[in-house]
């Protein structure tokens, strides 16, 4: 479990990556009060939920509540070796979300081939956007794999403005992608009357929203402060 007063105290000041990362348990309240805890790790709670409509000092009591919980407690990353937390976002989030992309990828474009009549404009925006994910992610995850995690597990610095920068530029742009499969999906509302593979679609879309933020925060918010020497 979780100590509630370190590594620092929790206060609306606090940014929300520094909160996702010290405590995990704390991404559960931001994933259900819709917080970016992966590319909006940088600002502070304050300013996360006045953009969201919501007072700081109620999400905080929701993590406490949360911490008080304990069980359950998702692993702190924070205390693990950088080689521990690679093998995990490789194992965990890389292999699996390859897998899904194609998977998905099918899923999408079935259904605007057998239902496109029924909303071709966002079935058809559904899948090219889909697409770009996609195209951004496969290669994204290759970088990593190849160039970026070799070089932090080398233990030499990793230089500012290098790989690093690269990396969280490409996850701002996954993430503006996922903010528009959101907005396409209408909050991932199932429509009324959708068949087994559409209901299936908006479900693996949901998840994979879901993990990719987990993945992404892993990486900004832990690994590559600690790679270039920021953490
Ligand atoms: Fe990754
Ligand atoms: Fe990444």
């Amino acid at each position: 479990m979780q100590s509630l007063s370190s590594p620092f105290a929790l206060t609306p000041t606090t940014t929300v990556g520094e909160l996702a990362a010290s405590r995990p348990s704390s991404t559960r309240v931001f994933s259900r009060r819709g917080i970016d805890f992966c590319c909006g790790g940088g600002k502070t709670l304050e300013e996360a939920c006045r953009r969201r409509g919501l007072d700081p000092q109620e999400v905080l009591r929701e993590i406490q509540q949360e911490l008080e919980r304990g069980a359950g407690e998702p692993v702190a990353w924070t205390e693990r070796s950088q080689a521990e937390l690679i093998q995990h976002i490789v194992a965990h989030y890389h292999e699996p979300l390859r897998e899904e992309l194609r998977r998905l990828h099918g899923m999408a474009l079935k259904v605007l081939r057998v239902h496109g009549e029924k909303d071709p404009e966002r079935l058809s925006q559904l899948a090219d956007t889909f697409v770009l994910l996609k195209d951004e992610l496969e290669p994204h995850m290759e970088k990593e794999e190849r160039i970026l995690f070799p070089w932090i597990l080398s233990g030499r610095p990793v230089p500012q403005g290098g790989p690093i920068e690269r990396m969280m530029f490409e996850h701002e742009q996954a993430g503006q992608l996922l903010v528009r499969l959101r907005e396409l999906t209408g909050n991932y509302e199932v429509p009324p009357g959708a068949c087994n593979t559409w209901r299936a679609l908006w479900n693996g879309l949901e998840a994979l929203e879901r993990e990719l933020h987990e993945h992404i925060h892993l990486e900004n918010n832990i690994l590559f402060p600690r790679a270039s020497g920021r953490a």
